[in-house]
C-alpha cells in the first residue's frame, strides 16, 4: 500500500466533561472519566508529534474543552508547535478574562455552538437554564476581542424552523462562517432518533433556505451544510475518506480515524501513551482498515462515485446494518436504502421525550476566572 498523505487536521477531545446535556451529543455513550484524561504534558507531546506528522489545524474539543483548567497552557503549547488552533465550545465556562488569556496564549479561532435561537429553545435542548444568555455574552466578548468566529448550529426536528434566524445571528455576530449541521445519529444521539429526526419536508426546506442564503450572503458569510442524510440519496464523504485527512484523539489518548470509530468494535485502537502518532497514522490497523478503496465491496467497488464519497460513513454502516464495510445505507445503491428511508419516516413521525446526556435543568454558575 502507498504511504498515506499526512493528516490536515487533528481533533483533540480534551475531556468528555460538559456542563450541557444535549440529547444530540455524538460522544460515546460511555464517557471517559476525568481521572483517565491525558495530563497536560501528554497533550503537549501529542501536539508536537502532530505538527511533526504534518497536521496544520488543531481543533480543541470535548465535551466542553473549557472544563480543562489547563486550556490556556495547551493552546500556548499548540501555537508553539506551529499549529493553527480552533476552540470548539458551548461558551459555558468561559469568562471574559479567560477568553483574553486564550487570546494572549495565541488562540486563532473560536467555534461557538448554538442549541437554539431563543432562550427557551436553547436552554431546553442544552438542558441548562440560563445557558443561552451566557452564550450571547460570550459571543459579545468574542467579537470585542476579535477572534474569527464560526457559529455551529445543530438542527433537528425541534429547531429546524429556527434556521433563518440562526443565519441572521451569525451575520449579526460578525461570524465568518456558520456550520448548519443537521443532527447526525452517532453516540448518544442514536437514543434520540424518535425525538430529533427531521421530517422529509423539513430536510428539503432546510436545503432550500441554505441554498438561498448562500446566494444572498456571498462574500459575507460562508455556510457549511450537513444535510439530513437519512433522507438523502447519496451518503456524506465522512472524514473526507477514512484515514485520509484527519484523526481524533480521545480524552484518554486513543487515536481514532473518526469521532465514532469505537462503535466498530472489532477494530483495535492504539494510544498515544504507547505509540507515536506517526506510527499510528501510517501503520495502525484501525487506520488501514478502510483507507482508500481496496476494502470496498460491491456496489461501491465498481461505482463511479467511490472516490467522491468513499462509500459513505463506516460508523453509520455499522450502526444501521451491523457491518462497517457495507455501503452506507443512505446510498440509493445500498440494498438497505429503502428500509432506511422507511425507518427515517417512522422516526420522524414518532413522538418521544428528549433523552438527555445527564440530568437537565441545572442553572448557569459563574465560570472560574
Ligand atoms: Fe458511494 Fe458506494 Fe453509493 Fe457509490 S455505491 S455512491 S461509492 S456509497
Ligand atoms: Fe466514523 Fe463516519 S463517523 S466513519
Amino acid at each position: 500500500m502507498t504511504q498515506p498523505k499526512p493528516p490536515i487536521a487533528m481533533l483533540a477531545e480534551l475531556t468528555h466533561r460538559c456542563p450541557l446535556s444535549c440529547p444530540y451529543c455524538s460522544n460515546p455513550v460511555e464517557m471517559a472519566r476525568q481521572d483517565s484524561e491525558l495530563a497536560t504534558q501528554d497533550w503537549i507531546r501529542v501536539f508536537r508529534e502532530a505538527a511533526d506528522l504534518g497536521v496544520l489545524q488543531l481543533h480543541l474539543s470535548g465535551g466542553e474543552p473549557a472544563s480543562r483548567r489547563d486550556l490556556e497552557e495547551l493552546v500556548a503549547a499548540a501555537r508553539d508547535a506551529g499549529l493553527y488552533t480552533n476552540l470548539i465550545t458551548s461558551g459555558i465556562g468561559l469568562s471574559e478574562r479567560r477568553l483574553r488569556a486564550l487570546d494572549a496564549a495565541g488562540l486563532d479561532h473560536v467555534q461557538l455552538s448554538l442549541q437554539g435561537t431563543t432562550p427557551e429553545m436553547a436552554d431546553e435542548i442544552g438542558g441548562y437554564t440560563g445557558g443561552f444568555k451566557r452564550k450571547m455574552q460570550v459571543a459579545d466578548w468574542i467579537g470585542q476581542i476579535g477572534f474569527p468566529l464560526t457559529l455551529n448550529a445543530v438542527l433537528h426536528r425541534r429547531n429546524l424552523h429556527q434556521l433563518p434566524r440562526a443565519i441572521e445571528m451569525a451575520v449579526e455576530m460578525g461570524a465568518r462562517r456558520i456550520e448548519v449541521a443537521t443532527v447526525q445519529f452517532h453516540g448518544w444521539a442514536l437514543k434520540n432518533r424518535d425525538a430529533l429526526m427531521p421530517t422529509r419536508e423539513q430536510a428539503a426546506e432546510a436545503t432550500r433556505i441554505v441554498t438561498e442564503a448562500r446566494q444572498a450572503l456571498k462574500g459575507t458569510l460562508v455556510i457549511d451544510y450537513v444535510p439530513a442524510d437519512y433522507h438523502s440519496d447519496y451518503p456524506k464523504r465522512c472524514m473526507g475518506g477514512w484515514g485520509s485527512t484527519g484523526l481524533n484523539v480521545t480524552p484518554e489518548g486513543l487515536v481514532l480515524p473518526c469521532h465514532a470509530a469505537q462503535t466498530i468494535t472489532h477494530l483495535t485502537f492504539q494510544s498515544v501513551r504507547d505509540a507515536s502518532l506517526s506510527g499510528i497514522w501510517h501503520d495502525g490497523p484501525a487506520f488501514n482498515a478502510y483507507r482508500g478503496t481496496d476494502w470496498m465491496p460491491e456496489p461501491c467497488a465498481s461505482c463511479e462515485r467511490k472516490t467522491v464519497d468513499f462509500g459513505g460513513c463506516r460508523c453509520q454502516a455499522m450502526a444501521l446494518v451491523g457491518d462497517a464495510s457495507a455501503t452506507d445505507p443512505v446510498c440509493v445503491k445500498s440494498p438497505h436504502h429503502v428500509d432506511l428511508q422507511a425507518r427515517a419516516e417512522a422516526h420522524a413521525a414518532a413522538e418521544a421525550p428528549l433523552v438527555y446526556r445527564t440530568a437537565p435543568g441545572r442553572r448557569v454558575e459563574e465560570p472560574a476566572q
